[in-house]
């Protein structure tokens, strides 16, 4: 067996709370439709000033102090998003740059939307089990914000802008992570590039969205938890993407997994995309919700379509 443990986290929100009262003033919308229908109460929101950078710099940097890892000893340092600064160089570059990472340390941004953070773990087990230093700094960030159409109700009440960061050590005895990855290539959800042309904000086709992740969501759980070989009952935490609490209530009575188990931060983050299951790991640890020696399940999914589960244990 080999893999990897969780040693710290860390995160960074934007000092803008949207409400959504907030949005009703921009929007035809009610603080209890999007209540009822998503679970989000209110976003953090990018103020001019602030930037996908630097929430990821405050997040990693906390992470890497709380694991009692420094910069120079991370092999690997991967950055899930799809809305970083600027297409190159990469976000994880510049981190290598700011906080002194080493030449020979392996540094990409990896876009797999709101299942980011879980492919990164799963690419980063892989990588680390070569490189030469043990120690990952993993990263999901998004700015999100920045594409949101503010006169289109159906997206731009679901979207917040935060990052979350995770030190990991990978070791021959360490439990894999028994990740699950998948993708269903589909333009159900579109966030524009650089073509020029091409629409500038996302669009979502919410009820197919909504549909896909009903299916997906238990099913990567149950594959998850079968290639480990462990129930329902082993698992300390399950840490969902925070997309829409009904999809998470939906997954939770599927499964019957006690609600206890699976709670979220979804009213005050809305969804952050990759930086969603890094930023709710955060609050759990911090808050002690999960503690040393505890199994989490990471589930997320979103645009591609794509989706990814993975058990990471607390060292
Ligand atoms: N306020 C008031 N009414 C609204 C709003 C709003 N903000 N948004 C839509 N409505 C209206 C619609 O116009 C529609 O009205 P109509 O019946 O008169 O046509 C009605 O509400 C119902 O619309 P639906 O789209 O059916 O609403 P639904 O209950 O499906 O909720 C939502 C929409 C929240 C988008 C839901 O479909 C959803 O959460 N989908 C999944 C999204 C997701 O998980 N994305 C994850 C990945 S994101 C990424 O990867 C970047």
């Amino acid at each position: 067996m080999n893999g990897l443990k969780l040693l710290a986290t860390g995160s960074a929100l934007p000092s803008q709370v949207v409400t959504n009262d907030d949005l009703a003033r921009m929007v035809d919308t009610s603080d209890e439709w999007i209540t009822s229908r998503t679970g989000i109460s209110a976003r953090r929101r990018c103020a001019p000033g602030e930037s996908h950078t630097g929430l990821c710099l405050a997040a990693a940097r906390q992470a890497l102090e709380r694991a009692g890892v420094g910069p120079e000893e991370i092999g690997v340092c991967l950055v899930a998003t799809l809305t970083a600064d600027q297409l190159s160089p990469a976000t994880a570059c510049t981190l290598q740059q700011e906080l002194g990472m080493g030449e020979d340390t392996v540094c990409f941004d990896l876009n797999a939307a709101c299942s980011g953070f879980v492919y990164a773990l799963h690419t980063a087990q892989c990588l680390l089990a070569a490189a030469p230093r043990k120690y990952g700094l993993i990263l999901g960030a998004e700015v999100l914000s920045r594409f949101l159409d503010y006169t289109d109700r159906s997206t731009c009440i679901l979207f917040g802008d935060g990052a979350g960061a995770a030190v990991v050590e990978w070791r021959e005895e360490y439990p894999s992570l028994h990740a699950v990855l998948g993708c269903r290539g589909s333009q159900a959800i579109h966030v524009p590039g650089v073509a020029v042309g091409a629409p500038s904000h996302v669009r979502m086709e919410g009820q197919a969205v909504f549909r896909f992740a009903a299916e997906t969501v238990p099913a990567c759980i149950v594959q998850v938890l079968d290639k480990a070989g462990l129930g329902t009952q082993d698992v300390d935490r399950f840490v969902f993407h925070q997309a829409n609490q009904r999809i998470i209530d939906l997954a939770v009575r599927k499964l019957k997994l006690p609600p206890e188990k699976c709670t979220g931060n979804i009213a005050s983050t809305g969804n952050t995309s990759a930086a969603s299951v890094p930023l709710l790991l955060d609050e759990l640890v911090r808050t002690g919700a999960l503690g040393p020696g505890q199994r989490a399940l990471c589930v997320g999914f979103g645009a591609g379509l794509t989706w990814g589960g993975a058990l990471l244990q607390l060292r």
